[in-house]
């Protein structure tokens, strides 16, 4: 949610800084903007993607400078135009040339921009951050770092911000507080960042800033205080991915890309992790607490968007393998309603960023009140997992497309993993582990094989791409994987979908169901198989069209149905790692053929870091 990236070095900024905003834009791609100082401060700033801005630079004849800040924006406070889009400036009366990027909310703005209007302010822009770029010129008093620790010390909200001011050319002021921020320490030079995508191609070596640190960097030192100038340590460590594996390489969208790794990101997530041959599960991140789990009286799993889907999916898990009475919830209800957590409470925080806002704030509530937190985060370093007393890292390398797929297999297959090892320790036979595990290593070779599939997916999904509703509908195991199938459809297509317990359809939603109406059942060998064929009965009756996921094999179910995608067989609590496949290649195609932008869909963003 907003890339933000700024160099301080040696060498020209602007080509620095657009190739990180090019390689951040998944987090927002509304307008973008870039500030750099030579003597005088330059800003461009655009509306649209960064190649709009790329655009803006090239009529101004480019910026020159070894210093300067950039920012590809996700529209919080303030419509979409030029004059909101990032940098902000402070009061030009005042002379001092202060620019800021900014990503996250300043909560308490209305009453600040109340002050700096009394002492004369005038605003241009409907933004939070204009309003940080005021208070940071009103307080500057020959000192940036000085002028930007007093300015936090007014805000209320979060932020990652980078600000540099024109009577200043050697500095550069970062500071942090609820949003991701990171600095990548080369030679004589640093590169500020939202994530490291914006770094790995200068250096490996980084520090993930912690809340309320404010870094001063000049070209050849930094340091880090908190907002009251106290001095605080920064470790600097190895990053772990390298440039291969976020380029595109021969795919058309990282979406494509992404979903064709998940074979190989599923093998790289249990790699090391099961061993076939004792049957045991080794989850060095939770081992410290494996008692703890083991007796909990109750599990909560929190996230959002497709994190929660796949905690939808680890609820029934945890009780099947477990036995452990298990939640599931929205990390941003469970937060606002007074949750109860009581001794033996473990909540398991599911994110692929490790950033989600909510899910963060959830997690920090349910330990404030005494729960045990687990993290299952694929971003190695972020906040979440900074946050949590263990957890188990997805490993499922990065995931840029915005529409989640690898990872929600990597959260599933940790889920199982988690469920797995906490079941051993109570009732579960180590048979069982061992035939689950053994069957779960599987599961890689059969995603392969269901991506052979890919065209006859593309050509039924041809077939009802013009309908403007869908339902997905599944039962089990499979009803949030019928969630994730809708989610897929509606945030790359924009086609309205609706998925829900199979069931739960004769309750309202089957009114819907006209004439070619698509309906898409997850309709795979498990104990509910019967049901579901009585529910496509009813579904087909009322001249509802029929796409079914099944298992392979299946003779009765072709006859029964209007197109259907096979799946191998597995048990039933591994059925979710196959059957959300072919519904991410459905949703695909699906947008390109509806001239979708797959990678970067209206609106969204890969990472909320806002509430
Ligand atoms: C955004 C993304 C989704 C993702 C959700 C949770 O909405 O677009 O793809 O599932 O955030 O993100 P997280 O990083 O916490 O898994």
């Amino acid at each position: 949610m907003c890339g933000i990236v700024a160099y301080i070095g040696r060498r020209e900024a602007s080509p620095i800084l657009l190739e990180g905003l090019k390689r951040m834009e998944y987090r927002g791609y509304d307008s973008a903007g870039m500030a750099v100082l030579d003597g005088d401060l330059r800003v461009g700033r655009a509306v649209g993607r960064v190649a709009a801005l790329e655009e803006v630079l090239e009529r101004e004849g480019g910026f020159e400078g070894t210093l300067g800040i950039a920012h590809t924006r996700w529209a919080t406070h303030g419509g979409v135009t030029e004059a909101n889009a990032h940098p902000h400036r402070d009061d030009g009366r005042l002379g001092h040339g202060i620019a800021v990027i900014h990503n996250g909310i300043i909560e308490n703005h209305a009453t600040l921009k109340r002050y700096l209007v009394e002492k004369g302010h005038v605003f241009t822009s409907e933004t939070d951050t204009e309003v940080l770029a005021h208070l940071i010129g009103e307080l500057y008093r020959g000192d940036l770092e000085k002028a930007v620790q007093s300015a936090l010390r007014e805000v209320t909200g979060a932020y990652a911000i980078a600000v540099v001011c024109e009577k200043e050319p050697d500095v550069l002021v970062a500071a942090r507080k609820g949003s991701p921020l990171m600095i990548g320490v080369g030679k004589d030079e640093y590169i500020v960042a939202s994530d490291s995508s914006a770094i790995v191609a200068h250096t490996t070596q980084a520090i993930t800033l912690d809340d309320y640190t404010v870094a001063r960097l000049d070209r050849e030192s930094f340091r880090t205080t908190n907002v009251d100038n106290d001095p605080v340590s920064a470790e600097i460590r190895e990053l772990e991915y390298d440039l291969g594996q976020i380029d595109l390489g021969s795919y058309e969208h990282y979406m494509l890309k992404e979903i064709h790794e998940q074979p190989e990101a599923l093998r790289l997530c249990m790699k090391g992790r099961v061993d076939l041959r004792s049957g045991q599960i080794v989850l060095g991140g939770i081992n410290q607490f494996a008692r703890d789990l083991a007796r909990a009286k109750r599990v909560i799993f929190i996230g959002q968007g497709t994190a929660l889907h796949a905690g939808m999916v680890a609820e029934y898990l945890m009780e099947d393998l477990a036995k452990i009475p298990t939640d599931v919830e929205f990390a941003s209800e469970f937060r606002y309603r007074n949750p109860i957590v009581e001794e033996g409470t473990v909540v398991v925080a599911i994110s692929q960023s490790g950033e989600t806002a909510d899910t963060l704030a959830a997690l920090q509530e349910a330990k404030q009140r005494g729960a045990m937190a687990i993290g299952l985060v694929n971003v190695v370093g972020s906040s979440i997992s900074r946050e949590t007393d263990a957890g188990v890292y997805l490993r499922v390398g990065p995931e840029i497309g915005v529409a989640s797929t690898k990872a929600f297999l990597g959260q599933v297959c940790v889920a199982t993993m988690l469920a797995a090892f906490t079941g051993r320790r109570r009732f579960l036979a180590a048979e069982a582990v061992r035939d689950l595990m053994e069957r779960m290593s599987e599961v890689p070779g059969h995603i392969e094989r269901i991506l052979e599939q890919s065209d006859a997916i593309r050509d039924a999904t041809a077939r009802y791409v013009e309908r403007d509703n869908w339902l997905f509908l599944g039962r089990g195991y499979n009803y949030p994987v019928a969630l994730e199938g809708a989610l897929k459809l509606k945030e790359i297509s924009y086609i309205h979908a609706e998925g829900m317990p199979a069931a739960e359809m004769k309750h309202g939603p089957i009114a819907l169901i006209d004439e070619g109406m698509p309906v898409v059942f997850l309709a795979t060998r498990n104990s509910q198989y019967d049901k579901v064929l009585s529910n496509i009965e009813e579904v087909r009756s009322r001249g509802g069209h029929v796409i079914a996921v099944a298992t392979e094999g299946d003779e009765e179910i072709r006859d029964r149905v209007h197109e259907v995608f096979w799946v191998p067989d597995v048990p039933e609590p591994l059925q979710p790692l196959l059957t959300v496949v072919p519904l991410q290649l459905l949703a695909y195609h699906a947008a390109l053929m509806r001239g979708r932008d797959v990678d970067k869909p209206r609106n969204l963003a890969k990472s909320v870091t806002v509430e």
